[in-house]
């Protein structure tokens, strides 16, 4: 079987050792023969990199392993690129999620202001990715998830439009890991959906069992009392994203013929969203105090201790639908998954040029949407709505322009007031001086 040559970028993400661990367990399906991490901050990235390093000396040996921050040594002979950076990193997401809270409005990572902020960040970050897979290795394939997903997937699609990029989004798959559990069955590969939407804003409308049996009528019932709270939940869940997952109950009610995306709370709830915030404490606290603290620490112990078992590293299952998009592109698997692609016409009434998230046949040769059909116009007003943001911002990032990024905030559904819009917009461009271009 050939093997495969892998860098990750973002080499010092918290995600990196889980997904290191995730493409170890799948060795059968994707067999290795190099994996470089990249990242542009070294320091940090040593510190996984090196715990890496002996978890790949006990497991697999031969699997030639380096990391560097040269972007020549990193994208020279590689048959896949795995993109997950954050320009900023932790502290800028904190003030993606604070400063539009001083303002009335919500902030989150991939949504409204906070969103179209670390956008800003991204597109520059994952274009010179994508330059540097095409200098050095032009027959590489990106799989992006990188966020905010949906802003940057806009500005591959124009400013890189023949890029070998797969911009994809785990949040479905964390969902239909729920269904699965809701209705009974062993996983997600149990069921065979349908679903529609931008990334982070999206809804199934078909749910099967592999017989083809309707499991909508069940999960309606289930999400209706429930939300996605499955009937065993796992106790380790977060809070906040207990929360989220609760609230989808609310969010369905709107259109109990679908099931929706968790992310739409923030456009359909926002004052909701507001008032269970804590201005003083966001997500980004919540991730630097937990998963940074845990990662790191268990990477520093691992690297003490000299042997894996020091540290409480632990395997990132869900993300083997990495493998699962890798492995369709090396071998031809021809595995449906949902990618976000430019709409072309698969959902017939809805822009061609919008990128959308939707059921693709993934083969070597990329990505075959399945068409969608027509849409309705509770879901068609919304996506428009967004997708002109998204639009937006990547006209302000190209043209250096105030005024489009201003009409990009307002437009934003989770904003109430174009005076509102601009002065979360003035203090982002405070906030944001070293990151983004120079708007006029
Ligand atoms: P993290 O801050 O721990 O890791 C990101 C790494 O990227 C850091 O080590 C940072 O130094 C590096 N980096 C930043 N800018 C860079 C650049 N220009 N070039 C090279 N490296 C750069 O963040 P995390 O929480 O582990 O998340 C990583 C990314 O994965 C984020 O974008 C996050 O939103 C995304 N993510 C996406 C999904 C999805 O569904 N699409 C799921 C989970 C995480
Ligand atoms: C889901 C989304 C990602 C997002 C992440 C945030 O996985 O699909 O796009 O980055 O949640 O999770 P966090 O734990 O960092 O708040
Ligand atoms: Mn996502």
């Amino acid at each position: 079987m050939k093997k495969f040559s892998i860098v990750v970028a973002g080499g010092g993400s918290t995600f990196t050792p889980g997904i290191v661990l995730m493409l170890l367990a799948n060795q059968d399906r994707l067999p290795l023969r190099a994996l470089t991490f990249y990242d542009n901050d070294g320091a940090r990235q040593e510190t996984i990199a090196e715990a890496c390093k002996i978890i790949l000396q006990e497991q697999a040996p031969d699997i030639k392993f380096s990391y560097t921050t040269d972007p020549k040594a990193a994208f020279t002979d590689v048959d896949f690129v795995m993109a997950h950076i954050r320009v900023g990193k932790y502290p800028m997401r904190e003030q993606d999620e604070k400063i539009p809270l001083r303002h009335g409005v919500l902030g989150q990572e991939t949504c409204g202001p906070g969103g179209i902020a670390y956008g800003m960040r991204s597109i520059g970050g994952v274009l010179e990715l994508v330059d540097y897979m095409e200098q050095y290795s032009p027959n590489a394939w990106m799989l992006n998830y990188s966020n905010p997903a949906a802003i940057v997937a806009e500005a591959t699609r124009r400013l890189r439009p023949n890029a070998k990029i797969l911009n994809i989004c785990d949040m479905p798959i964390g969902i239909e890991g729920r269904m699965a559990e809701i209705v009974g069955l062993k996983d997600r590969k149990q069921m065979r959906t349908r679903y529609y939407g931008l990334n982070h804003f999206g809804w199934w409308t078909s749910i099967e069992d592999l017989d083809g049996n309707d499991l909508m009528p069940k999960l309606r019932e289930h999400v209706a009392k429930y939300g996605y709270v499955p009937p065993t939940d796992d106790p380790h869940t977060e809070a906040s994203w207990n929360d989220t997952f609760v609230k989808a109950r609310d969010v369905q009610a709107l259109d109990p013929d679908t099931m929706p995306n968790t992310y739409l709370k923030y456009y359909l709830f926002p004052d909701y969203v507001v008032k269970h915030s804590n201005p003083n404490r966001t997500r980004a606290n919540e991730v630097m105090d937990h998963r940074e603290k845990h990662v790191f620490g268990s990477c520093n112990a691992i690297i003490q201790a000299g042997k894996s078992s020091a540290g409480e590293l632990e395997i990132d299952e869900h993300a083997s639908y990495i493998v699962d998009l890798a492995s369709a592109i090396a071998f031809n698997t021809q595995e449906r998954m949902l990618l976000i692609v430019p709409n072309n016409g698969a959902i017939h009434n809805f822009d061609a040029d919008a990128m959308v998230e939707i059921p693709c046949l993934v083969g070597k040769s990329g990505p075959q949407p399945l068409t969608v059909g027509d849409i309705p116009n509770f879901q068609k007003g919304l996506m428009s709505q967004q997708v002109a943001v998204e639009k937006l911002v990547v006209d302000a990032w190209e043209q250096r322009s105030y005024q489009k990024l201003w009409q990009a905030i307002t437009l934003s559904k989770t904003v109430p007031s174009a005076s509102v819009a601009k002065a979360i917009l003035d203090d982002l461009i405070e906030a944001n001086k070293t990151y983004w271009p120079e708007l006029h």
